[in-house]
């Protein structure tokens, strides 16, 4: 598997590179970035980060079913090897196992994607244990887990605590235990992020965790520095395009300003005389 073959992935396949070859998986939300991002990632997350960078939110909590589905619709137009899940955002799952159900079967049946993810540990296994022998392969989310952004009293490191991290360990080892195929670990001290690794049978998909993960995870407009001006310290930038777009857009405003934009090659002439 990996880059040398067109075979798409399955869950199965990610579940099986537990201490192989890292995951390599990026968020993806538009059809045309999907296209680039699938010659290179193992998995696409349809994250529900699309609600703050796509949509300009404060927090992934006003995020629905309907925007997943459009946007999971759209990166599953153009994914053909990558493994897609898709995030059930907000309030779609945490109410009873049969509603997690209703709306994953609702998700993969409108969307056609290969999984779902779930934030949260001991309190969902019941829930990835319903899902998964239902049919449903689940993707785990521990440590700072954005949905629960109120109770966790903000956007912060999680596990830096001893009971804190025996917590996060507890919720990544029941959510592995209820049969997903991988698990998410998000924002947690490093040595704790590498001790979930060794200690859980699946494989763990880090996002400011450690090197030390099964694969990593980053959201793909941070990483190509598209959103926002100050980026968390766990991301690292690989480009940076909205300087590349202020550029593009500031010498177009002036061509259009100049009237030098449309030219020559850009406009239709009458057909020649006959
Ligand atoms: O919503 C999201 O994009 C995510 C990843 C950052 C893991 O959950």
């Amino acid at each position: 598997m990996g880059m040398k073959t067109d075979k798409p992935v399955t869950t199965r396949d990610i579940r099986a590179r537990k201490g192989g070859t890292p995951l390599v998986t990026l968020t993806a939300y538009t059809a045309p970035v999907a296209e680039i991002l699938d010659r290179h990632c193992d998995l696409l997350l349809v994250g529900d980060s699309l609600g703050m960078v796509i949509y300009g939110m404060d927090t992934t909590l006003g995020v629905t079913m309907d925007m997943m589905i459009a946007h999971t619709t759209a990166v599953m137009r153009k994914a053909r090897r990558a493994c897609v899940v898709m995030d059930l955002p907000f309030g779609s799952y945490q109410e009873s196992p049969e509603q997690a159900f209703r709306n994953s079967a609702r998700a993969m049946a409108e969307t056609g994607c290969h999984a779902v993810k779930i934030e949260g540990g001991t309190e969902m296994a019941e829930t990835v244990d319903f899902l998964v022998r239902r049919g449903i392969p689940v993707l785990g989310h521990v440590g700072l887990t954005p949905q629960a952004v109120n109770t966790m009293g903000g956007f912060r490191t999680q596990g830096r605590s001893g009971p804190e991290a025996e917590r996060i360990l507890a919720d990544a080892a029941a959510i592995s235990e209820a049969g997903a195929f991988a698990v998410v670990v998000e924002g947690v001290v490093e040595s704790l992020a590498a001790e979930i690794t060794q200690r859980i049978a699946v494989p763990t998909i880090g996002i400011g965790a450690s090197a030390a993960c099964d694969g990593q995870v980053l959201v793909v407009d941070d990483m190509l520095g598209l959103f926002g001006d100050i980026s968390p310290k766990f991301v690292k930038r690989y480009a940076s395009l909205s300087e590349e777009i202020d550029r593009a857009v500031a010498s177009y405003a002036d061509e259009v300003r100049e009237r030098s934009f449309p030219g020559e090659a850009h406009v239709f002439k009458p057909a020649p005389a006959s």
